[in-house]
C-alpha cells in the first residue's frame, strides 16, 4: 500500500524529523507538509529535502494554517493519510498566554477533523484513508516521585495540568468524538519527551547545550528533581508510522523509552558530555504548576504492533544529540538570532 500523507506541522522539530524518516524508510510514500510557520516552524529544517530534485515528486511544502477549512479540505482530498503534529508545543509559553494554544490545538484540530468529516460525507475521502493524531504524555497529569512503580497507561484518566496539556487533552477528546460519532478512522499517540536534532532551543536540551556553547549558564527550575521519560525523536517517528500503518482506528497508543531521568541528572550528563563544570548550573524559580514526573508504559504498542525503541540508549543517544548542536552552530545561531524568520521570504518571496 502506498501512502500520500498530509503532515501538519512538518517544519517543527518532530515534523521535520518525520519527513526525513518517511522519505528514507518508505520509498513509495509521498508527504504534503502543511505548516503555518509560527515561531517554531523553521523551513530551514528541510532545506536540503526541498533542494533535492530526486524528491520533488515525493515532498511538497504548503504554507498554511490548519484553521483554514478550505485549504485543509483541498489538501486532504489529495491525500490518503493524515499525521497531525501541528501545535503550540511549549509549556512555559502556555503559562504566559494560553490563547494560541486553544486556537491552534483545540480549534485547529476541530477544523481539521471537520474538513475530513465533510470530505467523507461528500464521498471524496479516500476509501483507504487513515490518520494519527500526535499527542503527549502530559495529558495524563503528573506522577509522584515516591511511587516509581506507577506509569501512565492508555487507561490513565486525562488530567492536563498546564494550559498546553489541557489544550492537547481537549484535542484528544475531539479526535475520539469524531471517531465515535462520524466513524473517522483515527488513532491517537501519546509520547514522552523527545530529544534529537532540530529541536527549538526553548526546550531544555537544546537550550542548555547552546547556552553552554555560548558560555552562558543553564537555568535549572526548582529543585531539579522533576522526572521526564526521554525518547529519541526517530524512535517517535517510527512509532507514529507504525500506528499509521497498523494501528486499530479509535485506539490510543502510548510511546515511551523506559528512560526516566530527573532534570539534575540530565543537566549533569549534558555538562559532562560538553566538559563543563557544575558551576554552570543556575538554579532558578520553579515553573508554575510544574508536573513532577512523567513515565510512560509503552507495552501496548510493543506487544500489539511490535514497535521497540532502538535509538534512545542513554547516554550515547544524548551525547550524539549534544554533538549535533555543537557541530551545527549555523542552525541554532540563526534560530536564536531570529534570522531564520527571513528564510522563507528569501527563498520563495511573499506568498
Ligand atoms: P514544534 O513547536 O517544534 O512544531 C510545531 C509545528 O507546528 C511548527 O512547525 C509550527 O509552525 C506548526 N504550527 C503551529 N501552529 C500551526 C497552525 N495553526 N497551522 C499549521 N501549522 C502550525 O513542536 P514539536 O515539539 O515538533 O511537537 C510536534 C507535536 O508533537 C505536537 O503536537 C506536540 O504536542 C507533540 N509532542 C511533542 C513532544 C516533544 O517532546 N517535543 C512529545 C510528545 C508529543
Ligand atoms: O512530555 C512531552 C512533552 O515534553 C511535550 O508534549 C511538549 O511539547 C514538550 O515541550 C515537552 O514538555 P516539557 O515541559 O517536559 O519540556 P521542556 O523541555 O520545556 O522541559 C523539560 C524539563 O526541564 C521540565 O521538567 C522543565 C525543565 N526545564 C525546562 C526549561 C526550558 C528547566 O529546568 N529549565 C528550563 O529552562
Amino acid at each position: 500500500m502506498t501512502r500520500h500523507i498530509l503532515l501538519t506541522g512538518g517544519c517543527g522539530f518532530i515534523g521535520s524529523n518525520f519527513v526525513r524518516f518517511v522519505l528514507r524508510e518508505r520509498p513509495g510514500y509521498r508527504v504534503t507538509n502543511l505548516d503555518a510557520l509560527t515561531y517554531s516552524g523553521n523551513p530551514e529544517n528541510l532545506a536540503d529535502i526541498e533542494a533535492d530534485s530526486a524528491l520533488r515528486d515525493r515532498y511538497r511544502f504548503v504554507k498554511g494554517d490548519i484553521r483554514d477549512a478550505d485549504l485543509v479540505q483541498k489538501l486532504m482530498g489529495e491525500c490518503n493519510a493524515l499525521v497531525h503534529m501541528a501545535a503550540e508545543s511549549h509549556v512555559d509559553r502556555s503559562i504566559l498566554d494560553a490563547r494560541p494554544f486553544v486556537e491552534t490545538n483545540v480549534l485547529g484540530t476541530q477544523t481539521l477533523l471537520d474538513g475530513i468529516r465533510r470530505l467523507k460525507h461528500a464521498g471524496k475521502l479516500a476509501g483507504d484513508f487513515r490518520g494519527v493524531h500526535v499527542s503527549t504524555d502530559e495529558v495524563y497529569g503528573s506522577l509522584p516521585l515516591d511511587r516509581p512503580e506507577l506509569k501512565f497507561t492508555e487507561e490513565t484518566p486525562i488530567c492536563g495540568n498546564s494550559p498546553y496539556a489541557a489544550s492537547k487533552a481537549a484535542s484528544d477528546l475531539l479526535v475520539q468524538a469524531y471517531h465515535h460519532t462520524f466513524g473517522l478512522p483515527l488513532c491517537i499517540t501519546r509520547c514522552s519527551n523527545n530529544f534529537g536534532p532540530y529541536q527549538f532551543p526553548e526546550k531544555v536540551i537544546p537550550l542548555f547545550v547552546t547556552n553552554l556553547i555560548e558560555g552562558r549558564k543553564v537555568p535549572l527550575y526548582g529543585d531539579g528533581l522533576n522526572v521526564r521519560d526521554w525518547l529519541h525523536v526517530e524512535d517517535h517517528c517510527e512509532a507514529v508510522l507504525t500506528v499509521l500503518e497498523k494501528g486499530v482506528p479509535g485506539e490510543v497508543y502510548n510511546i515511551g523509552g523506559n528512560n526516566e531521568r530527573n532534570n539534575k541528572e540530565l543537566t549533569h550528563s549534558i555538562l559532562k558530555a560538553m566538559g563543563k563544570p557544575p558551576e554552570m548550573i543556575q538554579p532558578v524559580t520553579d515553573r508554575l504548576g510544574h508536573d513532577r514526573r512523567y513515565a510512560i508504559d509503552p507495552r501496548k504498542l510493543e506487544t500489539k504492533l511490535g514497535w521497540r525503541p532502538t535509538r534512545s540508549a542513554w547516554p550515547q543517544a544524548l551525547e550524539a544529540t549534544v554533538r549535533w548542536y555543537v557541530e551545527n552552530p549555523q542552525w541554532w545561531q540563526r534560530v536564536k538570532s531570529g534570522a531564520y524568520r527571513q528564510y522563507y521570504e528569501q527563498q520563495y518571496g511573499r506568498r
